[in-house]
């Protein structure tokens, strides 16, 4: 460019300390990163990319940012890039892995507390200036069994809290040995028994081939009539229409979700049920999440960019 710095590209919202943290020696443009046509145009000059998850790193963004030596996710899931075109076309792709993790965990267990006594419901109501006490009546946590599907670090920390309620905790992960499980108080099952066992479920998995699907009609079938479902993961882990099916048939008693199978989503059979609580890909939108996510993408690009080695987070 004119400045002769190199030029980092931002296409989603970052955090103001993002920038900051990037250093003067670094050109800063911004671009509305699901605007295609001019995420291609902008990123032709771009050195390194920041996204979050609204925009797409596929092959035809990697092959108009013929410059592109890095693509910084400031958070966790790289779901929307193509780390294997990336890879292919030796251009760098870092993460945030740790960034939003309590915020997630704590997301997950403020969706579950809110579909168990119906605040979003009861909320309307009020607001609606009628007084319909006996209309909400919940279900405790205390003594129940509580099924964390993905015990990585956003499900282990769910899995932590949600222990405070004195559960029983079971998880599914087919990555981690009973024994590490055990150690954190968690009994390790199959999905199956999982799915069998469990009063909650809440799911902690990346969206791969693997899990897109994960739980449908068939496996919601095997679930307690009066199960609570909960989703602040990756949409399209539970198949939303079989699980509105099973919503309106009484037995899915209700469910939580932050995250749907095509974001933005405004229109879902799910929107129409008192039971279902939701809210737009909100797991990790608080300050310190997005401080984090910004910052320690930041130091990954500007390392990158001085030729430098970039640490795995
Ligand atoms: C993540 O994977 O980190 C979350 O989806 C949050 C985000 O998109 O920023």
């Amino acid at each position: 460019t004119a400045s002769g710095r190199p030029v980092v590209l931002i296409a989603d919202k970052l955090a103001p300390s993002t920038v900051e943290a990037l250093g003067g020696d670094v050109e800063v443009q911004w671009v509305d990163g699901p605007d295609r046509p001019k995420l291609l145009e902008a990123v032709v000059d771009a050195d390194a990319l920041l996204v979050r998850s609204a925009t797409t790193v596929d092959a035809e963004v990697l092959d108009a940012g013929k410059n592109l030596k890095i693509i910084a996710r400031a958070g966790v899931g790289l779901d929307n890039v193509d780390v294997a075109a990336a890879t292919e076309r030796g251009v760098m792709v870092v993460n945030a892995p740790t960034s939003n993790i309590h915020s997630a965990a704590e997301h997950a267990v403020a969706l579950m507390m809110a579909a168990a006594r119906q605040v979003p419901a009861a909320d309307a109501t009020l607001k609606d200036k009628t007084w319909k006490r006996s209309s909400f009546t919940g279900v405790e946590l205390f003594d129940k069994t509580v099924g964390v599907v993905g015990l990585g670090r956003i499900g282990q920390l769910a899995a932590a809290r949600l222990g405070a309620f004195e559960t029983h905790l079971l998880a599914y992960d087919p990555y981690v040995s009973a024994a590490r499980a055990a150690q954190l108080g968690i009994e390790l099952v199959s999905l199956e028994e999982l799915l069998e066992r469990s009063d909650f479920i809440t799911v902690h998995l990346p969206k791969t081939a693997e899990t897109a699907g994960l739980i449908g009609a068939d496996e919601l079938a095997l679930t307690k009539k009066g199960v609570i479902i909960v989703n602040a993961a990756r949409g399209g882990l539970i198949d939303e229409a079989a699980l509105a099916e099973a919503i309106k048939s009484g037995h899915v008693r209700a469910a939580a979700l932050d995250v749907f199978d095509t974001e933005p989503c405004t229109d879902s059979p799910l929107f129409d049920l008192d039971e279902v609580v939701v809210t737009p890909h909100l797991g990790a939108s608080t300050a310190e999440a997005q401080d984090r996510a910004g910052t320690d993408v930041a130091k990954s690009v500007q390392l990158a960019l001085s030729g430098q080695f970039v640490p795995d987070a």
